[in-house]
């Protein structure tokens, strides 16, 4: 059609000057290069606007011809992680309903739950979730993948999980990171996961009910935050982390990735964990991180000491996952399986609506004094110590000196 409106536009304009040329041009000389330089003028536009007429639709396709889940966009979509000693395939895509969940005999929350229990409207950003598990089959690590079902059915999260080796060593965790983003980013905006959430394989989710936009920065005050960490006492622990999908977040995979090839003399530690460490320090990326409690996100299993409950590295009842990063003891697959017992029996301590636990106010306190130019450490430090049991005390207190 463009190119048609091009040609007809053209053949006005070149239709009058013919013939006034035929009118005070006397010479068939001049009236032949007239119509030759008309002629070479008019083809060159059309070459010109040729490749504008239509998109290019044999590149994009190239594009999206590669062989993952296609789910961005779709709150009920929902990828199932499969048992890798009965399907090896990297991930299954299924557009199953929840009710359909149910019907499989996999205990999951039901729809009208879902809506009730999410009452505060938080950003709603398009996300997904990321971890990698392969190897020979090791059931503690897929029960605890498993257990992060009933949060993927509840709020609609693509789930990918990596099941080859990719990389040497642990950089499969980068790679497959870039692999997803690198995915979405080749869908047109609209159409591709805002955010995603990495969590390692030794991750128990227990409280379903906790959406993951509640930790996102607010906008369009905190646009130019890409990443948020968190820190135990050996500095920075990647085991779970937020991270937005944007060319940001690509290069900073590729550039932790090949530090060791551009400057082995930096030691690593952690291997891929230090990488990221060192990559996200340095200034161009590090004014897009933050470092928020690690409690949120990625906190450890409560022992049961009278500590845990001011701990910063100690989950509350109603934290959103447990993350088992020591195993010291080798008791961690046994610690994995008690907890995700206590996740499927929705004990009344640990399945808690996000309004009946610390983080809707936590959360908002943080972007608030960070606004206030507060120092990160500082703010992680008062927040990270605080008690969700506080206020049930003082409740029942109360309760007390009225009876
Ligand atoms: C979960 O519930 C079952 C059945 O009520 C009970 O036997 C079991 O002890 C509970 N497990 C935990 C870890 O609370
Ligand atoms: C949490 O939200 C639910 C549903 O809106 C409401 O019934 C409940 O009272 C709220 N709890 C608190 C502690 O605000």
């Amino acid at each position: 059609m463009g190119y048609d409106r091009y040609g007809v536009l053209a053949s006005q304009h070149i239709r009058p000057q013919q013939q006034r040329s035929r009118f005070h041009a006397p010479t068939t000389g001049r009236l032949i290069r007239y119509v030759l330089a008309v002629i070479l003028v008019l083809g060159f536009y059309t070459i010109w606007c040729r490749p504008g007429i239509s998109p290019t639709t044999d590149h994009s396709l190239a594009i999206t011809d590669v062989p993952l889940p296609n789910l961005a966009g779709d709150a009920h979509t929902v990828v199932y992680a499969d048992n890798p000693s009965i399907q090896p395939d990297h991930v299954e895509e299924s557009t199953a309903e929840i009710a359909k969940v149910e019907s499989q005999g996999r205990e999951t929350i039901k729809p009208e739950t879902a809506v009730s229990v999410n009452p505060i409207s938080y950003s709603g950003a398009r996300f997904g979730k990321i971890t990698a598990s392969f190897g020979d089959p090791d059931p503690p690590y897929e029960d605890a993948i498993q257990s992060h079902q009933a949060h993927n059915d509840l709020h609609g999260y693509p789930h990918f999980i990596l099941r080859e080796h990719m990389i040497r060593g642990l950089w499969s965790k980068h790679g497959w990171i870039m692999t997803i983003i690198g995915q979405e980013l080749a869908k047109p905006e609209g159409e591709r996961l805002q955010w995603l959430l990495w969590h390692d394989r030794d991750t128990v989710l227990m409280n379903p009910q906790i959406p993951l936009d509640i930790f996102l920065p607010p906008e369009p005050q905190f646009s130019n935050i890409h990443l948020l960490v968190t820190n135990d006492r050996h500095g920075l622990n990647n085991g779970v982390f937020l991270i937005r999908v944007s060319q940001w977040a690509f290069k900073l995979f590729a550039s932790a990735l090949s530090i060791r090839e551009y400057q082995p003399e930096i030691p690593l530690k952690y291997t891929e964990q230090s990488a990221m460490e060192e990559a996200i320090k340095r200034p161009w990326w590090a004014k897009s991180v933050v470092q928020v409690p690690q409690r949120w996100f990625n906190c450890y299993p409560p022992d049961g000491s009278s500590g845990d409950e001011h701990a910063p590295r100690i989950c509350r009842e109603g934290s959103m996952l447990i993350h088992f990063a020591s195993n010291r003891d080798g008791k961690r697959p046994e610690r994995m399986a008690r907890f995700h017992e206590i996740a499927d029996n929705k004990t009344a301590e640990w399945y808690k609506p996000v309004n009946e636990t610390g983080y809707v106010k936590e959360i908002a306190e943080y972007w608030e004094r960070l606004g206030q130019g507060e120092d990160q450490q500082s703010i992680v430090n008062d927040l990270g110590k605080r008690s969700w049991k506080v206020k049930a005390k003082g409740k029942k207190r109360g309760h007390k000196k009225r009876a």
